[in-house]
């Protein structure tokens, strides 16, 4: 199957991992690699000489073309970047923020560089700076999806721009492929499908619970991270999505944590997170990663919180991601065959 994103990225099937915090780890990483599709390392858990060996680990695992995500509105976003630039990965994503500079030294070594957007502006500012493709994400998806669900976004994201896109948010399956590509996308990125799969770190407590929701088992609040995002529908994040204030001490102790794992100091967090956030919105991000943590690495149902689209509904099994990617090419070929074959008769 062969898209302009199989062939401007040099993959197989036009298939992507999204960068997800704490699970677009190595081993999953590459085992999207490896099946043909793109894989792609989230570093944000890491400090730039830990983001440099997570990007030589995913080169040790796999000799296909590989991405980083940056979110640039992070703290240790841009060290995390450059530590990628050096390392010439072949694909930086980005979003939430400006990256003209990170487009033109990829483009120096030959990279590639695709922007995630969820609206108009972002999307020409990503086209005149030079991004090659965009990442393009419905309110169907997990965590920041925009307000406009994919069916409505993608058509209009192409009249828009000129460059191609790939479609993320509610994507799971060959039919969401097939119907992807109708829509004008290149391809897709797949968040919670992956999470679902042997291979992805997030703990069995929180995959069977996520096995089990409903498609309407999921929250869209700007209260649990600070931003419009949509999570499971856990205690703690309904909790987190009715609360108007955040409690300090939480804020503090998980800011604290996040200052020890990235190994940068309290003002530096505070500071460079206030030139985009207001104070709430850095508490709301503090207590949000570290309910995330809680939730993928202990599997702590009660305090947990885990990003996770509509898609939930319509997952019922853990396969491996060859497995994810062999099944969803099949079905989108055979959907689409089918469609032509309905049409003639
Ligand atoms: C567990 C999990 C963690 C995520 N963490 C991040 C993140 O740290 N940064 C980010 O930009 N997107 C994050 N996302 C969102 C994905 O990048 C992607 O936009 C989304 O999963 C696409 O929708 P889908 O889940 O319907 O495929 C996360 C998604 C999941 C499921």
């Amino acid at each position: 199957m062969q898209t302009k994103m199989t062939e401007l990225l040099g993959i197989e099937y036009p298939i992507m991992l999204a960068g997800m915090a704490y699970v677009a780890v190595p081993k999953l990483v590459a085992a999207v690699s490896n099946a043909g599709g793109l894989g792609m390392l989230n570093p944000v858990i890491y400090t730039p000489e830990g983001a440099r060996e997570a990007i030589r680990e995913v080169r040790s695992l796999t000799d296909k073309p590989f991405a980083v995500n940056i979110t640039l509105l992070l703290p240790g976003a841009r060290e995390n970047a450059v530590v990628a630039l050096e390392e010439k990965v072949p694909v930086i994503n980005y979003s939430l923020g400006r990256a003209d500079w990170i487009i033109n030294a990829a483009h120096e070594y030959g990279g590639k560089v695709l922007g995630t957007i969820v609206m108009q502006r972002h999307a020409r500012r990503s086209e005149l700076d030079g991004a090659d493709f965009l990442i393009v994400t419905g309110h169907e998806a997990a965590a920041h999806g925009g307000d406009i669900s994919s069916l409505v976004l993608l058509p209009l994201a192409r009249t828009w721009v000129n460059i191609p896109i790939i479609a993320a948010g509610g994507f799971s399956d060959g039919k969401g492929l097939a119907a992807a590509l109708a829509l004008g996308a290149e391809g897709i990125s797949m968040g919670t499908r992956f999470m679902l799969s042997q291979e992805s770190p997030t703990h069995d407590d929180f995959k069977q619970l996520c096995l089990q929701a409903a498609a309407e088992d999921t929250i869209y609040s700007d209260r649990v991270d600070g931003l419009p995002g949509r999570f499971l529908k856990t205690k703690m994040a309904e909790i987190m999505s009715r609360q108007t204030m955040v409690s300090p001490i939480k804020a503090l102790s998980e800011a604290r944590e996040i200052s020890r794992m990235l190994k940068v100091p309290m003002w530096k967090l505070f500071f460079s997170g206030l030139k985009t956030r207001s104070v709430t919105g850095l508490a709301r991000q503090a207590v949000g990663t570290g309910s995330l943590e809680t939730a993928v690495e202990h599997g702590d149902v009660a305090r947990g919180i885990l990003p996770v689209g509509q898609v939930t509904g319509i997952i019922n099994e853990l396969p491996t991601c060859k497995e994810v990617i062999d099944l969803t090419v099949a079905e989108a070929e055979k959907v689409l065959e089918e469609m032509v074959a309905k049409l003639r008769s």
